[in-house]
């Protein structure tokens, strides 16, 4: 696989940075991942106002404007034999000696690789996937997209030891989102998620399926969603640039929403579908 970084591209086996990176060393730094079908970016604009987000919420200069990283970007893509890929790059705050204070005129790290996409199989849009909750108990600027992800690590964890593929979290008594995923209720005929305020990541998903949702006459409330409307919800989905849109069918080890997708999910599956670029 051929890589990016700091300017150049080269075999991932050559792609090196120092231990001293305060992304090893801090989690210093914040990422995207970009999905991209025959080529084709999905939503590149979106993935890159978010990045400077995430940028401005750390304090760190922008290393490349816009046209830079789209080029960089469609350089990486053409490099890679694969169609649909999933772009992934890093940010940190470059090398220097171990200080928690900004280092002065030290450059950016930044990292690209694509790997082929991941998206969910047949069966899992079919028959919907299973979820556990937990209280959530990361930091409070989780709408920043920050490489510092363990909290998000142990909660995934989480699932895996349950053979779920999320963990679906609730803070103070109220919806947050997924580990990996944003989450998505369905109830009394309206799609429903929760606001996107600094408990959340603003998926870029998330914000295809609203605007998908305006065109498709499906109504879309962004709210507080308390846990036991949740938990009593019609439906209910994770989105995410590799999950897409799925149905959560099986919750805490037990049938949800009738342990079947709903007419909800698939309408906005199919509406999906239908925006990927071809
Ligand atoms: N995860 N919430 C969290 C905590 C996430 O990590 C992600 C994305 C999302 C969904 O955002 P989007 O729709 O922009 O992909 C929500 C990516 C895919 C990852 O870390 O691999």
């Amino acid at each position: 696989m051929i890589v990016y970084l700091n300017g150049e591209f080269m075999p991932i086996e050559e792609a090196k940075i120092s231990v001293l990176d305060r992304g090893f060393i801090y989690g210093d730094g914040v990422y995207e991942l970009i999905p991209v079908y025959s080529r084709k970016s999905f939503r590149l604009p979106q993935h890159l106002m978010r990045l400077q987000h995430s940028l401005d919420g750390i304090r760190l200069a922008n290393p490349h404007t816009e046209a830079q990283w789209t080029s960089i970007i469609g350089e990486i893509i053409a490099r890679q034999p694969y169609e649909d890929q999933g772009v992934y790059f890093q940010v940190t705050r470059g090398v220097a000696k171990r200080d928690h204070t900004f280092p002065k005129d030290v450059p950016a790290t930044v990292f690209m690789m694509s790997n082929p996409l991941a998206t969910p199989s047949a069966e899992q849009v079919e028959r919907g996937v299973a979820v556990v909750t937990a209280e959530d108990n990361r930091w409070r600027r989780c709408d920043l997209k920050t490489i510092s992800l363990v909290g998000n690590v142990l909660m995934r964890q989480l699932a895996a030891d349950a053979g779920s593929v999320e963990t679906v979290m609730f803070r103070d008594g109220y919806l947050t989102e997924a580990s990996a995923s944003n989450v998505l209720i369905v109830k009394n005929g309206a799609i429903i998620a929760p606001p996107k305020d600094e408990l959340i990541l603003p998926g870029i998903t998330y914000g295809a399926t609203w605007e998908f949702a305006r065109e498709a006459g499906m109504p879309f409330e962004m709210r507080p969603v308390p846990r036991e409307e949740a938990l009593a919800a019609d439906e209910m989905w994770l989105t995410s640039s590799t999950k897409e849109v799925l149905a959560i069918t099986t919750l805490d080890g037990r049938p949800f929403a009738g342990g079947k997708p709903g007419p909800f999910f698939r309408k906005m599956h199919a509406v999906f579908q239908q925006h990927k670029p071809k």
